[in-house]
């Protein structure tokens, strides 16, 4: 198998592209693939460089026996450079991911997160940061979902 980098990008990368990376990175960890794939995420904001996850986040996680732990960053162009799968949570993250493109090769390696999708059928994963519990809940559900389709499209060789 070859190896991937694999960024998940949302706005403020404190809520939805850290649990992504936490998801994937406890199924990759599972599947003993961590030799092969590597994960990180970042945010199009800068809005809380340097900050832990968001609280709600991440007490939504551990009780499902996650740890997201990871500290926000601003996605850059020099990322098109570093990873060979980046993934948009929402269509704002997917164009302002885009706008920073340089070249075809880049575009292509961007995606919806939705796209790896199997079992709902969300056109976005929705920004929680305003809403309630229900909105953490949802965010967890989407992404455990369409992280276990990433995996099983990469292990396929298909990205
Ligand atoms: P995220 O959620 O993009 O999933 O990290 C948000 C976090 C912060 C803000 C918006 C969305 N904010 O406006 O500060």
């Amino acid at each position: 198998m070859r190896n991937y980098k694999v960024l998940f990008v949302c706005l403020g990368n404190i809520c939805r592209s850290p649990a992504g990376e936490g998801i994937l990175k406890r199924m990759i960890k599972e599947q003993k693939l961590d030799n092969y794939i590597s994960v990180d995420s970042a945010g199009t904001s800068g809005y809380h460089d340097g900050e832990l996850p968001d609280s709600r986040m991440r007490h939504h996680g551990s009780r499902r026996g996650y740890k997201f732990d990871s500290i926000s960053r601003r996605f850059t162009r020099n990322d098109f450079d570093d990873f060979d799968v980046i993934l948009a949570m929402d269509d704002s993250n997917y164009h302002n991911i885009m706008r920073l493109a340089p070249d075809l090769d880049s575009e292509r390696k961007v995606y919806r997160m939705v796209e790896f999708s199997q079992k709902y059928n969300h056109d976005h994963i929705p920004d929680p940061y305003y809403s309630g519990a229900d909105g953490f809940e949802l965010v967890l559900d989407l992404l455990e979902d369409a992280c276990e389709g990433l995996l099983n499209r990469i292990k396929e060789g298909e990205l």
